[in-house]
């Protein structure tokens, strides 16, 4: 069986991809499907940790022993981590968290025209895995250990840890994307770079051998 070696911690997964509204009935979104989201979810309650998994457009059965929050839009994620963060030993921000929102949602929807379509204005959404970053460097204690993902792919030790650094995160979970890996897909091959340490590569293999890696990683940090 799985060791219990995250027993007594709480952690905060997000999952899935965010979906930006551009009127009552189109979006904005991404192609994360949350696998990788809910095996992290899945293993860390089978290492005996309490789980708060904030799901963002995952057609998933909730994982077994997690507790599910379910949102919509980069806001409503960004909401939910930081409520269930403020007394989490651990966050993994897994989910794909769009860059950009449209400015001006309308309220109803947007009639074909015979002209030339308006133009969406977009605006940033807010770095989430950033902001955790930025209120541990100022001081608050938690959430103790803060992993972000990044799919890349040229570059990947150099890039990867350039963004471990600048978004302030103790793991930084990099995919290697293409070649039937990554998005939809069961298998997943990673290298986890370590603030101060060796990198970890996962071949490829299932996506609970990715999650695994992340909780050897995460429960020598805590200990
Ligand atoms: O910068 P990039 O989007 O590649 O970083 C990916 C990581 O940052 C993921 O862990 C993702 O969940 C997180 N992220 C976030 N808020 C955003 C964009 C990405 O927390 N607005």
């Amino acid at each position: 069986g799985a060791p219990h070696d995250l027993a007594g911690r709480t952690v905060v997964i997000s999952a899935g991809g965010t979906r930006e509204a551009i009127d009552p009935v189109r979006f904005i979104g991404n192609r994360s499907s949350g696998l990788q989201g809910y095996a992290l979810a899945r293993t860390a309650a089978a290492r005996g940790a309490e789980v708060v998994l904030v799901a963002a457009n995952v057609a998933l059965p909730d994982p077994a022993g997690a507790k599910v929050v379910r949102v919509e839009s980069a806001l409503e994620l960004r909401e939910a981590v930081l409520a269930a963060s403020a007394s989490a030993d651990v966050v993994v921000m897994a989910a794909a968290v769009a860059d950009f929102r449209p400015a001006d949602p309308r309220g109803s929807k947007i009639k074909k025209t015979s002209g030339e379509p308006d133009p969406i204005d977009l605006v940033k959404n807010p770095d989430i895995l950033a902001e955790l970053g930025e209120r541990r460097r100022d001081g608050v204690p938690y959430p103790r250990v803060i992993v972000g993902f990044a799919a890349e792919t040229d570059d990947v030790l150099a890039n990867g840890q350039a963004k471990l650094e600048r978004k302030g995160c103790d793991l930084l979970v990099v995919n290697q994307v293409g070649g039937g890996l990554a998005f939809g897909t069961p298998d997943n091959a990673a290298t986890v770079l370590v603030a101060g340490g060796q990198p970890v590569e996962v071949p490829r293999g299932p996506k609970d051998d990715v999650a695994d890696a992340v909780w050897d990683q995460v429960a020598a940090r805590l200990s």
